[in-house]
């Protein structure tokens, strides 16, 4: 009963959402198809992932409020209501969330509502409810296995056509133009769908697609035969953003990354990006006379955050440890990264970009 309502609602949570992205697209027969191409592989990869991610979204939410920590560290049990108190939930709820972690082998019940910890509930701390229910692999590293070859595909275009929409107000909102003489990398870039768009617009702008290797090997295939023309002004990287610094460029832009990562994994990635950039010689390792900046295109969470945002968000703390932030977040982490934010501009379509320089 309650997986289902669960499952019914993530479904519903990602049709809503996907519908009100493609809204903003000119209505024809091809948006229709789009937003049909769109809902299958996504329902496919969502009903494919329910038994495991589901089941864990509210094994998470009890992560979440530490429930393991807390009982462990009452001597390891603890009567409902007391745990209740402690974590300012509800009992009856709360009761409801851990019965139901109870049937996945979760803690144990004692008599008169008393609950102790066992040797899974231990295992709560530290890993996305994703990961729990994939032999520990996180996301992307479970998408970059062999086998997934086809998902990692689906996903990447997936990706590809849900931007879509909010891409228009990435495009026109925010002046491009400034980048046409640069060396602009498209760090960890998917299949490097926006990096086209720009390099298409800018005849002298050269291109980096950085990216896991089985995704760069995708793009590859990819661009030889659709983007051949551009070939000749575009670099392919294989690359993990937490090991592998990118080459030297003048703009590194980090589209839809930061989300993804719970703030620690987020401030690494940013250093990563950084220890590219020696401040000594900064000319003259680039191919203009421009100081090396950092995009970010985020959704910012704001005053007027829509509530699909925070649908994203929930998905996104889902399925990795991640979250929309606000300005002041993203600050944060530009700061204990080195980095300086320098500007902001919100675009239409839900997109800001964030500037920041090295310091
Ligand atoms: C949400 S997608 C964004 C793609 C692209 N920037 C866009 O806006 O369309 C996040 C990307 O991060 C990549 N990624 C995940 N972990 C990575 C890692 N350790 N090193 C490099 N790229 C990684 C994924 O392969 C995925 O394509
Ligand atoms: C539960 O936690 C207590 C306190 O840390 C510990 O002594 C006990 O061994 C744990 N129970 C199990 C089954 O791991
Ligand atoms: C780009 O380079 C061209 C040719 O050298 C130059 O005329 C133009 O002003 C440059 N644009 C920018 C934005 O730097």
């Amino acid at each position: 009963m309650y997986t289902n309502l669960i499952i019914s609602l993530v479904i519903i949570t990602f049709s809503y959402w996907f519908t009100l992205q493609m809204r903003n697209k000119h209505f024809s027969y091809n948006a229709l198809l789009d937003l049909q191409r769109v809902l299958f592989p996504l329902k496919y990869i969502v009903l494919d992932e329910l038994g495991g991610v589901l089941v864990t979204n509210v094994i998470y939410e009890l992560a979440r409020l530490e429930i393991a920590d807390i009982i462990k560290s009452q001597g390891g049990k603890m009567n409902i209501c007391v745990i209740a108190k402690i974590t300012g939930t509800d009992e009856d709820k709360l009761n409801c969330l851990l019965c139901f972690a109870m049937s996945k082998g979760f803690f144990h019940i004692l008599d008169n509502g008393v609950y102790a910890n066992n040797s899974i509930s231990l295992a709560l701390k530290q890993m996305t409810s994703f990961a729990k229910s994939h032999n520990g692999l996180e996301f992307y590293e479970w998408l970059s296995l062999p086998e997934n070859k086809g998902r990692q595909e689906i996903f990447s275009k997936a990706i590809n056509e849900q931007d879509s929409s909010s891409e228009k107000g990435l495009n026109q909102d925010y002046d491009w133009s400034q980048y046409c003489n640069t060396t602009f990398v498209d760090f960890a870039s998917g299949i490097g769908s926006y990096l086209f768009q720009l390099m298409t617009h800018y005849p002298a702008m050269k291109g980096v697609l950085y990216e896991l290797p089985s995704v760069i090997e995708m793009s590859e295939k990819l661009w030889s035969i659709n983007h051949k023309q551009l070939l000749n002004r575009v670099q392919f990287v294989r690359a993990d953003f937490f090991i592998n610094p990118p080459p030297p460029a003048d703009i590194y832009f980090l589209r839809s990354i930061l989300h993804n990562w719970p703030d620690e994994k987020a401030i690494e990635i940013l250093k990563t990006v950084r220890s590219a950039i020696s401040l000594t010689n900064v000319n003259s390792e680039t191919t203009s006379y421009f100081k090396p900046k950092l995009l970010i295109a985020e959704r910012i969470i704001d005053d007027n955050t829509p509530s699909i945002i925070y649908q994203v968000d929930i998905m996104m703390m889902f399925m990795a440890n991640g979250k929309e932030r606000t300005k002041p977040e993203i600050e944060k982490l530009l700061d204990k990264s080195g980095w300086k934010f320098t500007k902001i501009t919100s675009c239409r379509g839900g997109f800001s970009v964030i500037e920041a320089v090295p310091i």
